[in-house]
């Protein structure tokens, strides 16, 4: 369960990016959440990553109140809600594979474990092939599936999906939505920011929609639009 309770977020500039945001996430729930650029949504990402803290307001991850988290403990948050991104984050000098395992390895996972894990997200993004080509030789579809595969690799609880199919066609968006509800209905929670109103209404799930920071709109099986 994630709960934002009244999250606040201001930046040293003066900037607003969240104000005063409520909402729960149960395990295991699909989650678009939408809205205009800068409305907050990567910050809400950020902020349970814990890559920015709040200025106000609680966040609670299964039970674990964020902002009393040891600094030691957060790599392992950051494993349990892996992040995937619009322009993939590959490292270009790197195979497939070791782009995915490389997580793993820094969790010091053996050798051998980690081969075997890697094979097998592998073929559940439909890449069992290209485990040795570099990120120069994939499609951009292939390359979300390659970093979609590095965030489910550690078997996280949560995906954060950063406008995950931005630099794709429609067909290769649709795909890609089509594995991150595979994911989904495996009992990981997915969350995806996007501004993709296609996608958002063919899929028809919950909706969280911001605008200047606020929510505007939380809405079950809902459209990108009020109709
Ligand atoms: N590090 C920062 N310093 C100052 N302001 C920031 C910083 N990061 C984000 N902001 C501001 O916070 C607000 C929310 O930004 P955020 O990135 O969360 O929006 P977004 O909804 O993800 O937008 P987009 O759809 O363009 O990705 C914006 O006004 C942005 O300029
Ligand atoms: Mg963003």
């Amino acid at each position: 369960m994630i709960v934002f309770e009244k999250v606040s977020k201001q930046f040293s500039d003066s900037t607003t990016a969240l104000d005063r945001v409520s909402f729960q996430i149960k395990t295991g729930e699909f989650v678009f959440l939408i809205g205009p650029s800068g409305a907050g949504k990567t910050s809400v990402m950020k902020l349970l990553r814990r890559e920015i803290s709040p200025s106000g307001g609680t966040i609670i991850i299964e039970d674990k109140n964020l902002n009393a988290i040891p600094k030691k403990d957060i790599p392992a948050l950051r494993r349990s809600l892996a992040m995937c991104y619009q322009d993939f984050k590959l490292l270009n000098d790197r195979t497939v594979a070791e782009n995915i395992g490389l997580s793993l390895e820094i969790a010091g996972v053996a050798e051998e474990k980690k081969n075997d894990l890697v094979k097998e997200v592998l073929k559940k993004v439909g890449l069992e092939k290209k485990g040795n080509f570099f990120p120069v030789q994939l499609s951009g579809g292939e390359l979300q599936r390659v970093g979609i595969a590095r965030a489910i690799v550690a078997n996280p609880k949560v995906i954060l999906a950063d406008e995950p199919t931005g630099n794709l066609d429609p067909e290769a968006a649709f795909d890609i939505l089509k594995l991150l509800k595979e994911i989904n209905l495996a009992k990981t929670t997915v969350i995806v920011a996007t501004h993709n109103v296609e996608l958002v209404n063919k899929f028809k799930e919950r909706v969280i929609e911001l605008k200047h920071g606020q929510i505007i709109r939380d809405a079950k099986k809902a459209k990108y639009a009020n109709e």
